[in-house]
């Protein structure tokens, strides 16, 4: 069995998290570490005793002939860096988003299918153990005929809630339901319908967004619906961030790392009581090990999908279809219709619609996410 090399460019927080993940899997080696700055690759690598150390992606490739690259780099780079890693006819891991615009996503996904290599975009929850569980419940026909979802935020700003975390709970979404055929967003900033002028550069580099709070009403090919909610909280709540799932006769709720079940198709207090269930979790995963589970599940997905020549079920290609559905969430907010999928534009609509406005270049905001919140209130009149 072959044991994949696996390079790891970009070494702090989503480089840790992978490079722990591919350390401990027991098909992948740990060959080589990249970063552009000395300290962050001297503590990685001393973490995980990796000797081979680059401040430069070419000469790494070079060397060290990766079968892998994981690329966790803020997401304005993924672009760039998809494409130079790829030339050289390695498959990628990169970070989600995928990319900022469809048009980059396109050209991210031409050059992989030119060079015969896999795209895998960095969405663990849907490759984890609790969406394994919720997955297998659900063939089970423990709920029934699926009918409806219903997934949230943890109270980002919406449009960059949507291009973070938005981006893994569609994808978790498309896991159970697949493509979705049509979006229609309700995007409100100050509580009124969005104006061009609220288009905005994202925090951390996630391209261009809009809206403080937006709701989607998602319609998938195979006839169902969903509902996406991404609103501003005045405090972030990571308790709100889940997804329930609506059968005939029974629900599933998800939750990063927790499933649950209710044997009946509507709650009532007293009545019915959620059932926790058992994330789905390889044997050989071991918790006393450096890697997340989520994570450690990802790269056995990544293993067992080139062994078996196929794409990852976090695949580019869905990775590239949650970008659609993201534009087409802003596209709909911004022009107040319906947007069926996928595009044909595939420039930025925020960006379409602000020009046909007929406003200039967007206003830069800052980069941290609380500073950007601070500039945005005082847009905003808040003070
Ligand atoms: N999957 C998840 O759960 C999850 C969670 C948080 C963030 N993310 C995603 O991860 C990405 C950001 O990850 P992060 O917070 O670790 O990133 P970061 O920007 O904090 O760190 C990226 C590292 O990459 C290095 N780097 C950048 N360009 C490079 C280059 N050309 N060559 C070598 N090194 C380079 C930087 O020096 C830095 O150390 C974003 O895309 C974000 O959306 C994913």
């Amino acid at each position: 069995m072959k044991t994949y090399r696996v390079a790891i460019l970009g070494c702090r927080g989503r480089g840790t998290a992978a490079a722990r993940a591919y350390y401990q899997h027991p098909r992948t080696e740990l060959v080589a570490l990249c970063d552009l700055i000395p300290e962050r690759l001297e503590t990685l690598g001393d973490e995980l005793g990796v000797a081979a150390r680059y401040d430069d992606l070419d000469r790494m490739i070079a060397a060290e002939a990766p079968d892998i690259v994981a690329i966790p780099t803020g997401t304005e780079f993924h672009y760039e860096l998809a494409l130079r890693v790829l030339e050289y006819g390695i498959h990628i891991d990169i970070e989600k988003p995928i990319c900022t615009t469809l048009a980059e996503a396109d050209e991210v996904l031409a050059k992989a299918a030119a060079h015969n290599v896999q795209v895998a975009v960095h969405h663990q929850g849907r490759s984890g153990g609790a969406h394994q569980a919720v997955r297998a419940a659900i063939d089970a026909g423990k709920i029934g005929a699926l009918r409806y979802m219903q997934g949230s935020g943890k109270g980002y700003y919406a449009g960059y809630g949507l291009m973070n975390i938005g981006t893994h709970m569609l994808n978790s979404m498309l896991g159970v339901a697949g493509p979705v055929r049509s979006v229609q967003a309700q995007a409100l900033t100050d509580g009124r319908p969005i104006s061009p002028a609220d288009v905005l550069p994202s925090p951390s580099g996630m391209g261009t967004i809009a809206g403080e709070h937006v709701t989607t009403a998602l319609n998938f090919a195979s006839g169902i619906t969903a509902t996406l909610l991404q609103h501003r909280f005045a405090t972030m709540d990571s308790t709100a961030y889940m997804l329930e799932i609506y059968g005939s006769e029974g629900r599933l709720y998800w939750k990063s790392g927790s499933p649950w079940l209710l044997p009946e198709p509507h709650f009532a207090p007293g009545k019915s009581e959620w059932q926790q269930l058992a994330p789905v979790v390889p044997d050989h995963y071991d918790p006393e090990g450096p890697a997340a589970v989520e994570d450690y599940q990802f790269a056995d997905e990544y293993v067992q999908a080139l062994d078996e020549g196929r794409a990852h079920e976090c695949s580019g290609h869905e990775g590239r279809h949650v970008l659609e559905i993201l534009m087409g969430i802003f596209e709909s907010g911004a022009y107040g219709r319906r947007v069926e999928l996928p595009q044909q534009d595939r420039d930025h609509p925020l960006l379409r619609w602000r020009a046909e406005a007929g406003l200039g270049a967007l206003e830069p905001m800052p980069r941290p996410y609380a500073e950007w919140l601070a500039a945005e209130d005082r847009r905003l009149g808040r003070g």
